[in-house]
């Protein structure tokens, strides 16, 4: 077994099991790198401007705003009946000329009290998934379908993914990633509009989008959490994502 493979069975939480030799020893994967944390990089600024552009010019489109601009939009926007409860929007975070692109459902309660995506005990499987394949969180851009958390945690419906829609679809054209990784059936089945189980949809590349960029579709770390022996399923997913991105094994 690669040593790779080695740290990410036990990056999830997948006993190893060696022979005992005098050098058997039991890699620890590496410390979490502190998030980077798109609230805090949104200078006080924008938000006002924009909330003056809203008043006078109605037709503001995101797919022209640069990044400022959109997560100012977002922070402010009414356009679907969640922005009534949720505690704050969460726009997205990670580096916005990330290489690999994340896209998950919508945020649940710790996302929607900190404001940042997957910070939850899903956010911790997906940190070890992505540094198991050489990519530290920091290095990525991870953002979800939705930016407000559906009360309860219910799936999205469809005409709040549709509302939402060209908010992602600008952080896709502004980070244009040289990869996409949809975790869970909701993100594959929204951004690929069809209704095809996960199973069907994971385990190959499929062009995202008009600009064709490669698209891998995965489980979704709290589906992994749930039902670990998927996570040997998800790493030959992730193993797609590594090659494209040509990083060494
Ligand atoms: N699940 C998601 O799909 N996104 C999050 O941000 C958190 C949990």
């Amino acid at each position: 077994m690669s040593e790779q493979r080695e740290r990410y069975l036990e990056a999830l939480g997948i006993s190893v099991w060696r022979l005992r030799t005098a050098s058997a020893t039991t890699v620890q994967p590496a410390a979490e790198p502190a998030p980077v944390s798109a609230a805090a990089s949104i200078a006080a600024g924008p938000l006002e401007v924009v909330a003056a552009r809203l008043v006078t010019d109605v037709s503001a489109s995101p797919a022209t705003m640069g990044w400022d601009e959109l997560a100012a939009t977002v922070r402010v926007c009414t356009q679907c009946a969640l922005h009534a409860t949720r505690t704050q929007t969460v726009f997205g975070v990670g580096r916005r000329n990330a290489d690999l692109l994340v896209i998950g459902e919508a945020p649940g309660a710790d996302e929607d009290r900190q404001g940042e995506p997957f910070v939850g005990r899903a956010g911790q499987l997906l940190n070890s998934m992505l540094r198991a394949i050489g990519l530290p969180r920091s290095e990525v851009y991870i953002a979800n379908i939705l930016k407000c958390r559906p009360p309860g945690n219910r799936d999205p419906q469809p005409d709040e993914a549709k509302t939402c829609t060209p908010y992602l679809a600008r952080q896709i054209a502004l980070v244009n990633p040289r990869a996409i990784l949809a975790v869970g059936r909701i993100a594959a089945q929204w951004l690929l509009q069809t209704d095809s189980p996960i199973g069907r949809l994971r385990g190959r590349v499929v062009p995202y989008g008009e600009a064709g960029t490669p698209l891998v579709i995965t489980y979704h770390p709290a589906y992994l959490l749930r039902s670990p022996l998927a996570k040997a399923t998800a790493w030959t997913d992730l193993c797609l994502v590594k090659d494209l991105l040509g990083k060494p094994q």
